[in-house]
């Protein structure tokens, strides 16, 4: 008998680093910004709470994603809810999640992303990594697998009214679209990397270089 299992957290996952936080909440920022002022982006605004798609008016994407997440930025692993979500006492007790607690790791950053509802960082798993992602969280409803580790993501801001909890549904939907071979229509180079739309308001920024992040893995007792 265990007590472990009265103790779980709300979530599991990888807590940035504050430097590292800092560094990238500053690159989204520069992506919302760089993303709100260019044509074929502002054309499309009405996605965005814009009235209309005057391309002559800029969209203030920083106050559109209003709640952003308090300290540190963080990329969830399982949602456990204090062991009262399905599968939290299977993730919580595999080994190497116990073997990993507390420690530190690098996550790579390959891609930023919006669509009316949220703004992310999508996270690329390594090997090592994704033997701590849980099996069951990749589904998009209902009964869309996609594979392991799709939704691994930092959430940088929601619109107002939306939980985060959309940032990981919003991210696999654009890897639905890539998986039918809808990869996105390239609309250029801005700073950073490749501009890619994929209508309905659904933008994504592939870096041309990668971003590395410091992270330990732990949980989070709200
Ligand atoms: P996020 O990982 O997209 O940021 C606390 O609410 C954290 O747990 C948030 O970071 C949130 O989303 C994540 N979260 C909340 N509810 C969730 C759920 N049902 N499934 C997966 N992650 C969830």
């Amino acid at each position: 008998p265990s007590l472990e299992k009265d103790f779980l957290p709300l979530y599991y996952g990888w807590f940035l680093s504050k430097r590292s936080s800092e560094s990238l909440r500053k690159t989204g920022q520069a992506f919302l910004d760089e993303l709100a002022s260019i044509k074929v982006f502002r054309k499309e605004s009405k996605h965005f709470g814009q009235p209309s798609d005057d391309p002559k008016v800029k969209v203030d994407l920083t106050s559109y994603f209003v709640k952003r997440p308090p300290g540190v930025l963080h990329c969830t692993t399982k949602f456990t809810d204090f062991g009262k979500a399905p599968g939290s006492e299977d993730y919580a007790q595999q080994e190497v999640v116990k073997s990993s607690y507390g420690k530190a790791f690098f996550l790579t950053i390959s891609a930023l992303f919006i669509t009316p509802r949220t703004a992310g960082a999508r996270v690329e798993l390594s090997e090592q990594q994704t033997l701590l992602w849980p099996g069951d969280v990749d589904v998009l409803q209902p009964a869309v697998s996609l594979p392991k580790g799709s939704r691994a993501h930092v959430t940088l801001g929601c619109a107002s009214g939306v939980e985060a909890v959309q940032t990981g549904i919003d991210l696999l939907e654009f890897v639905k679209l890539e998986k039918a071979g809808s990869k996105g229509e390239e609309v250029g180079e801005i700073g950073g990397g490749k501009l890619l739309s994929y209508g309905n308001g659904m933008w994504m920024l592939l870096l041309s270089k990668k971003i590395e992040v410091r992270a330990i893995f732990g949980g989070y007792y709200g």
